[in-house]
């Protein structure tokens, strides 16, 4: 991990005053003479309109009453108007629902061939929210989200995941995601936890990096790849209230060691472009943060690529955060703290504006350049002006079986068995069980927020040509005369408990499956972070029965459960796991899958304790003076199998070593069951005694490994220096010296690190 050198007072200055360029990282001799010889052709008016980005709405034909047209159209005058008159260099999202691929290359052409007339003719980059999978193009394949993809614990998949969204992404013709999502995600109420990778630093960074690998690949100019789009740069997970875009207080050496670490490592992958947090942190909105925006991301972190604003934040400056009079401040105010682009989404004043402040030298002309500097660099990298599309790529794949099954492979490595009482799983395939809940039949909450519609949760989408709810593969599995269906309760309200409760007493086992409806953004918050009390009481009648109760969570936070939760024989975690969710569900259910997912977040089991795995020491101090504080449903990196593992022989390459060596630490796991499965070795270190408080435990290393029934294998990490770093007193890193434990699998051993 790179290391911070700057000591910079984050967040406590607001500045509207222009950065001196020699603090700012653009490096001319980055700059390709193509960009070059563009920039000098271009006027101001140009630059500012390649700094406009707005939203395919604004292009869209309307009916009569100003709503989008159906089926959707582009108006070609205000195409013309947009993209000739106004130079505008990026359009963004979808305008109400997803289109076919034949749709978005209608759509893709016409905008590039206008493009084509502006005198410079640079061509459009095009954005789009292909968060898991290119969910907007109807008929692409469709992945678990990236919370789902964080319990694999392989980044390999993840990477696997992301290149295919990518090549469908592109096969659409569009060649920038708004993703991954590198918020840290450490607050269980927040609507958007299921967008990140959880809780932890380390498998959050990994994952990051496997994302931008997988849109980019080597070359974001080939036909298969794209830009990523690393978002929300910085700070926007952890609102003080839970709720979205609410207040952060976020100190600096917090923000520093747990929050900038995935950014970092996603940047040092080469990511292209940064979207920025839509919050405040610390009293500063970040839009018009310079000491984030410029001296941190910039100098600090050493990001090259494009800055993007998320949707319509510079008007927040003046009409949400009131830091700004007006409109024309609040451009001032975010262009001079760093924004490339300017996601207005509709107001087609923004160039416009700019170019007053430009020319009355409220903003400077350096400014101006190199934020267009970066952004025709993007487009370069991207082949644009070579190839505003690939029409002649062969995109055969898009959508294919192929595909298909890579993201069912991912959706049974996620799904985490929480819960198996007296092996009551998996279920033979001659039982009869019934099938309740409001998740069981439906497509649209495997899938959640950013899937065919922006909350996803528009009926017309709840149906994946060939793809199975959880109660269909069920039935597929067992046959439909050996399963029941009772749809029991709405996610509110309880609607058939009796009628669930006397079919729970014809079959042999109940499943039901919980859960949340799909959501993103503000409309996901909620006021209580536990499920609707009518999804327990549905357990609890079908309880009655006194068959087992299996519990299938599709959610995409972890909802605390409550008392009923002790009726339930065995419990499944299935995040949101995409369209092949339902099938691999059934998978594991008969047995067909040795579940393998590990929890990437901690399940609270109470609404006042809300603490993540590495929490200090007096977290766990209870009101009784002893250490029972903290007693979560289920820990993170939680997740049982069908077979069971025997770690042994936990061995130090020495017990003392120093900070120019290594480590290793070796383990030996055993599969002592009856079949074959996959574990995730996980290594935690803690720091005994450290200047600033240390947490109980951090995760600085894991492996997953597959083994046969009987097989066993060594594990070994290395550990450097580096990897037991914090940020200390002084706000920078620091390894300190001395004595650390070490535990794997429930063994422990301690070191001693010299100076
Ligand atoms: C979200 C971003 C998203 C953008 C464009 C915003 O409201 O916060 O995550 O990329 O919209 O759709």
């Amino acid at each position: 991990m790179k290391r911070f050198f700057l000591l910079c007072a984050i967040g406590l200055t607001i500045s509207c005053q222009p950065t001196d360029k020699s603090t700012t990282s653009m490096d001319d001799s980055n700059t390709s003479e193509r960009v070059k010889d563009l920039m000098a052709k271009m006027t101001l008016e140009d630059k500012v309109g390649e700094m406009t980005q707005i939203a395919i709405d604004v292009i869209s034909v309307k009916d009569e009453n100003g709503n989008l047209a159906e089926p959707h159209q582009l108006d070609e005058s205000m195409l013309r108007k947009v993209l000739v008159d106004l130079r505008v260099g990026s359009i963004l999202n979808v305008a109400g629902h997803g289109y076919t691929r034949e749709h978005w290359h209608e759509v893709i052409q016409a905008i590039q061939d206008m493009a084509k007339e502006k005198s410079t003719g640079i061509p459009v980059l095009y954005g789009i929210d292909a968060i898991h999978g290119a969910n907007y193009t109807l008929g692409s394949t469709l992945f678990p989200q990236e919370i789902a993809m964080a319990a694999t614990w392989n980044p390999g998949l993840a990477e696997k995941a992301s290149h295919i969204a990518a090549y469908e992404t592109r096969a659409s013709w569009i060649p920038w995601t708004f993703a991954p999502v590198l918020d840290i995600g450490r607050n269980p109420q927040w609507p958007r936890l299921w967008e990140t990778f959880g809780e932890d630093i380390l498998l959050a960074s990994d994952m990051g990096e496997a994302y931008v690998r997988g849109f980019q690949g080597d070359d974001p100019a080939d036909p298969e790849q794209i830009a990523a789009c690393l978002k929300h740069f910085l700070g926007y997970s952890m609102p003080m209230t839970g709720h979205d875009r609410t207040q952060a207080w976020i100190p600096e050496r917090q923000l520093r060691e747990y929050i900038a670490p995935t950014f970092q490592r996603a940047i040092d992958a080469g990511a292209l472009t940064i979207m920025i947090n839509s919050g405040e942190i610390n009293g500063i909105p970040v839009h018009c943060n310079k000491a984030i925006l410029t001296d941190l991301l910039r100098t600090e972190m050493g990001f090259e690529g494009l800055a993007v604003t998320d949707w319509d934040d510079i008007t927040y400056l003046y009409t949400r955060y009131h830091v700004a009079r007006d409109y024309k401040e609040s451009i001032k105010m975010a262009i001079n703290a760093g924004v490339d682009m300017a996601m207005v989404p509709f107001n087609l004043e923004f160039p416009v504006l700019l170019k007053e402040l430009v020319e009355e030298g409220e903003v400077p002309m350096w400014r101006i350049d190199e934020a267009v500097e970066r952004i025709l660099t993007v487009k370069e990298r991207l082949g644009l002006f070579d190839n505003p599309y690939y029409a002649d790529h062969d995109y055969s794949k898009f959508g294919s079986e192929e595909f298909a099954e890579e993201s069912f492979q991912a959706a049974l490595e996620c799904i985490t068995l929480l819960k198996n009482d007296g092996g009551v799983l998996p279920l033979a395939k001659d039982s009869k069980v019934l099938v309740t809940g409001p998740t069981a039949n439906s497509m649209m909450n495997l899938n959640g927020g950013w899937t065919r519609t922006w909350q996803g949760n528009n009926p017309d989408y709840d149906a994946e040509e060939g793809k199975k709810t959880i109660l269909e593969a069920i039935q597929d599995k067992l046959g439909a005369g050996r399963v029941t269906y009772v749809p029991g309760a709405t996610f509110d309200a309880l609607t058939d408990g009796p009628i669930a409760a006397s079919a729970a007493r014809q079959v042999d086992a109940v499943v039901v499956c919980l859960g949340e409806m799909n959501y993103t953004e503000t409309p996901g918050n909620i006021d209580d972070i536990s499920l609707p009390a009518a999804q327990g009481q549905l357990v609890e009648a079908v309880a009655q029965s006194g068959k087992p109760v299996i519990l299938v969570l599709v959610e995409g936070r972890p909802r605390v459960l409550g008392k009923w939760e002790e009726k339930t024989a065995a419990a499944l975690q299935a995040y949101l796991p995409g369209s092949e969710g339902g099938r691999a569900v059934a998978e594991v259910l008969f047995g067909d899958y040795n579940p393998n997912g590990k929890l990437p977040y901690t399940y609270p089991r109470y609404v006042n304790t809300l603490r993540t795995y590495d929490h200090k020491g007096p977290d766990r101090v209870d009101n009784k003076g002893g250490e029972n504080a903290i007693n979560p449903q289920w820990p993170f990196g939680h997740g049982l199998s069908y077979t069971t593992f025997a770690y042994s022989d936990l061995q130090l390459s020495s017990k003392e070593w120093s900070m120019g060596d290594s480590l290793q630490i070796s383990v030996q796991v055993a599969n002592t069951g009856q079949r074959a499965g996959k574990e995730v070795v996980q290594l935690y270190i803690t720091d005994q005694v450290a200047s600033i408080t240390p947490s109980v435990k951090r995760l600085r290393g894991y492996e997953k490994v597959a083994l046969e029934a009987g097989e066993s294998k060594t594990v070994t990490f290395t550990i450097r220096a580096k990897d037991l770093a914090f940020v200390g007193v002084d706000n920078k890193w620091i390894t300190e010296p001395g004595a650390f434990t070490a535990q794997v699998g429930g063994l422990e051993t301690e070191f001693v690190l010299n100076n």
